[in-house]
């Protein structure tokens, strides 16, 4: 570290001299919002149609559009090879228009479910807010997603239009005569389309631009994203219209938003953090954000953000981690000069990667942020205006009640750990789990909402995550259920029990390690092991599979049958075994 940047430093926390910020932050006096913050307030930020009706895409797009963000750039959208496409909001608008026809002319109804499967492109920002805008309940699905994965989405919520490529359309091919509800099959790069296939370029040239956004109750769902637990096969976590007032004040309050501003968010849309931070809060808030498409590397991300002289910039602390073991002269190339604030979510940061920041853009730490698919946006975090103190999520957003309970709901001391609940409800809070109510009422106990973390809290009112409190597994920041593993493995001929669980990795936080046990007639072998990681890969998702696999004699099982995977846990990391009562043998 540099000298300026130990002046930041101060028993381990990073001071921030207001003074010496570009902007002024648009969150200042925390300490006083949060007594006299009421979600009303914030209901002014977006725009209602007569009667308490509200669209979020309206005030993603159409407000800016006809307004004077007309002409102001929305996308600046960077395939990574040398094509760069900037749309304005009203380009947006018009595009957002014609697909919101297309889906009409198809007969698409409102609250009817309509993914998105395509790889990062001005098409995919297009045709997710324009369901939107047609009243149907948009859901983007990830890119690496194989077709095990993709019929349990399609098939629990009843999806009756896919919009994707030319590429991903066949793994939807492999499962489509399981999704008896799927009508239309929307191929947006292909001219001459096959039998059964909409053309989406053929529909928008025919389609008119012109289009009255459907006025929406505030309850009624904007989008939906499949999500994975401890047991089961992935959830659909449904959110409501009137989210976009939390999504538009986190975008402000949080990530500082501010008119000059270009933003990019490298999450996919795929992931929350994409379609909340990616798409919708900021384009709400009228910001030009940069869409990079291709996948990570650490030359052409630093590129991007000198290229488009990038000011905000969310990531993820995998990648934080992947560009510190680049080395400090990769960055030192690239005039890294337009940066602003920093920002990562969905595992934990280490403090090494706050610090790292303040070295390599100059005196610029990263700001943890903590939510989930759940929540609908960031809950907890650390602001703009406030001190660091690296490792910590930072603080309850004003409106947030966020507390430390036991399993009875009691709120624990100072510095304990427990499990980090939430007081419900807040306005980007998830309405329920598809079609499943008694899984949404498993988030809900003792008048709290359960996020399924630990955590405590310090004297100063600063949170510090400890872990999950479930079999969940977060590895490079992504959200996998080990049942989804195990279900995925079990289909391949030679296993014929498996046991998933997360092992604590230093680059990607965890990675999946897999405990298997062979059919007869099966021998362990790296090629056997091989054909099975691949097998994963290309049944479920090209991020979901184990890293690791070892074989076992045998599982250890409670005495109905369910796979303690506690247990591997314990034995993989030498952990203390715990209460083994419920242990078959
Ligand atoms: C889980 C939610 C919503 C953003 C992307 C993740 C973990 C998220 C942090 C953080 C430590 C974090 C938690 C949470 N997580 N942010 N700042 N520090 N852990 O959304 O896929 O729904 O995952 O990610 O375990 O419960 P998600």
């Amino acid at each position: 570290m540099t000298d300026e940047d130990s002046e930041l430093m101060h028993g381990g926390i990073v001071n921030k001299d207001l003074a010496q910020l570009r902007l002024k932050p648009n969150l200042r006096g925390y300490d006083d919002l949060r007594k006299t913050f009421k979600w009303a307030d914030a209901d002014k930020l977006v725009e209602w149609f007569p009667n308490g009706k509200i669209n979020s895409a309206y005030n993603v797009i159409d407000r800016h559009a006809l307004g004077d963000n007309k002409d102001k750039v929305a996308l600046i959208y960077d395939d990574g090879e040398g094509t760069v496409q900037k749309t304005t909001f009203e380009q947006l608008y018009r595009e957002t228009n014609k697909f919101a026809n297309v889906l009409v002319k198809l007969g698409v109804k409102r609250q009817d479910r309509v993914f998105v499967f395509l790889q990062r492109s001005t098409e995919l920002y297009v045709s997710f807010l324009g369901a939107i805008k047609a009243g149907a309940i948009a859901s983007p699905m990830f890119p690496a997603f194989g077709p095990d994965a993709i019929r349990d989405r399609l098939l629990d919520s009843s999806a009756v239009a896919l919009v994707t490529d030319s590429e991903l359309v066949k793994r939807a091919y492999q499962v489509k005569n399981q999704l008896p509800d799927l009508k239309h099959i929307i191929v947006v790069d292909k001219a001459d389309t096959e039998a059964g296939e909409i053309s989406y370029r053929a529909e928008m040239d025919a389609a008119s631009d012109d289009f009255e956004t459907v006025h929406m109750d505030p309850e009624e769902f904007q989008f939906m994203l499949y999500t994975s637990g401890t047991t089961g096969k992935p959830k659909g976590v449904v959110h409501a219209h009137k989210g976009i007032v939390q999504q538009t004040l986190t975008s402000r309050w949080v990530l500082d938003l501010h008119d000059e501003d270009i933003y990019w968010c490298t999450a996919d849309l795929g992931w929350i953090t994409g379609v909340v931070y990616g798409c919708l809060g900021p384009w709400s808030c009228g910001v030009t954000q940069v869409g990079l498409g291709g996948r990570f590397g650490p030359d052409r991300w630093y590129k991007s953000i000198q290229d488009h002289r990038i000011s905000i910039w969310y990531t993820a602390p995998t990648a934080v981690r992947m560009l510190m073991a680049k080395g400090d002269d990769l960055p030192a190339k690239y005039d890294l000069t337009s940066l602003r604030v920093l920002y990562s979510v969905g595992e934990p940061l280490n403090p090494e990667g706050v610090t790292w920041a303040l070295d390599v853009f100059a005196n610029k730490p990263f700001h943890d942020t903590w939510w989930q698919t759940e929540t609908g946006s960031i809950l907890i975090t650390n602001f703009p205006e406030m001190p660091i103190k690296p490792g910590s999520m930072g603080k309850p957003l004003p409106g947030i009640e966020a507390q430390i309970v036991d399993e009875n709901g009691d709120v624990l001391p100072e510095g304990e750990e427990g499990s980090l609940v939430i007081r419900p409800s807040w306005p980007s809070m998830m309405r329920q789990i598809w079609k499943n109510e008694p899984k949404y009422n498993e988030y809900m106990r003792n008048g709290w909402y359960y996020t399924g973390d630990t955590a405590q809290i310090d004297k100063d009112g600063y949170f510090w995550y400890v872990g999950r409190a479930d079999d969940v597994i977060k590895t490079s920041g992504e959200r996998v259920g080990p049942f989804e593993v195990e279900s995925a493995l079990i289909e391949h001929e030679a296993v014929a029990e498996a046991g998933v669980i997360g092992k604590p990795d230093q680059l990607r936080g965890n990675i999946i390690k897999a405990f298997i046990v062979l059919t007869p007639g099966h021998t362990e072998s790296d090629e056997l092991k091989e054909d099975i990681r691949k097998f994963v890969k290309s049944r479920l998702a090209g991020h979901a599979y184990p890293r690791e696999i070892d074989i076992v004699k045998s599982l250890p099982k409670t005495r109905s049958g369910k796979i303690m995977r506690r247990l591997l846990r314990a034995k993989e990391l030498g952990l203390p075994i715990g209460d083994t009562s419920t242990l078959e043998d």
